[in-house]
């Protein structure tokens, strides 16, 4: 392994496992194959549960890093993932036209990334699964998404994560009243203050 990927990575995997319980419990409840990871930076955790991940990021030490194709999959054995893992890696700012096919894919992420689902969704197949949480309203923006509908919540409680289907009607409601258009949201990057915060949200792509 490089070691410029040792470093990336030990920097990236500070609390050591959490993402990977993370990707795993949302594995489990929804299932696929082949994910999009968009503003992934070098979070390569999904790929410990993930066969097929296509990772996107425009960071100028991303390609680099995805390059050292040896050292990616040292980590990934050494991590239990699967094995042969697929890996892609697009250098590009995801809001561009990728030269990817629409509907593809059954896990969309959008983690820390800004509207990863506004200009991501079209690369996820009819049923399957959009993770993401609240970070620059993108959570907001899912929820006013025809195309898509909520399915669970991931809880987090003292590192470990928990899907949940219960109550969803409890969830994405506003603290207070609010007006705001997806495009005011996707310009400001803020999102909207709900009752309950959980860690994050699955919504089912569903037109
Ligand atoms: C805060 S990091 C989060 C990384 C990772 N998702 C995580 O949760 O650890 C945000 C990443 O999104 C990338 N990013 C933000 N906007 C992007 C865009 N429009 N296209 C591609 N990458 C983008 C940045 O380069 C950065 O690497």
């Amino acid at each position: 392994m490089k070691p410029a990927t040792a470093r990336l990575w030990a920097d990236q995997n500070r609390h050591p496992d959490d993402r990977k319980r993370l990707f795993r419990a949302v594995r489990e409840a929804v299932g696929g194959e082949k994910a999009l990871y968009p503003g992934s930076y070098v979070d390569i955790a999904a790929s410990f549960a993930y066969p097929s991940v296509t990772y996107v990021d425009i960071d100028r030490r991303t390609p680099g890093f995805f390059s050292d194709v040896a050292g990616i999959d040292e980590i990934i054995e050494s991590e239990g993932g699967p094995p042969e893992p697929e890996i892609q890696f697009i250098h590009a700012d995801y809001r561009d036209e990728m030269d990817l096919e629409p509907e593809t894919f059954d896990l969309l992420i959008s983690l820390y990334a800004g509207p990863v689902s506004a200009y991501c969704t079209r690369y996820l197949k009819v049923g399957g699964s959009l993770l993401v949480n609240r970070s620059h309203g993108d959570v907001a923006l899912a929820s006013m998404d025809d195309r898509l509908e909520l399915a669970g919540v991931v809880t987090a409680r003292a590192g470990d994560y928990r899907v949940s289907t219960k109550d969803l009607h409890t969830y994405l409601n506003p603290k207070k009243p609010v007006e705001m258009s997806a495009e005011v949201i996707k310009e400001r990057q803020r999102g909207i203050g709900y009752t309950r915060s959980p860690f994050a949200y699955l919504f089912r792509r569903i037109g």
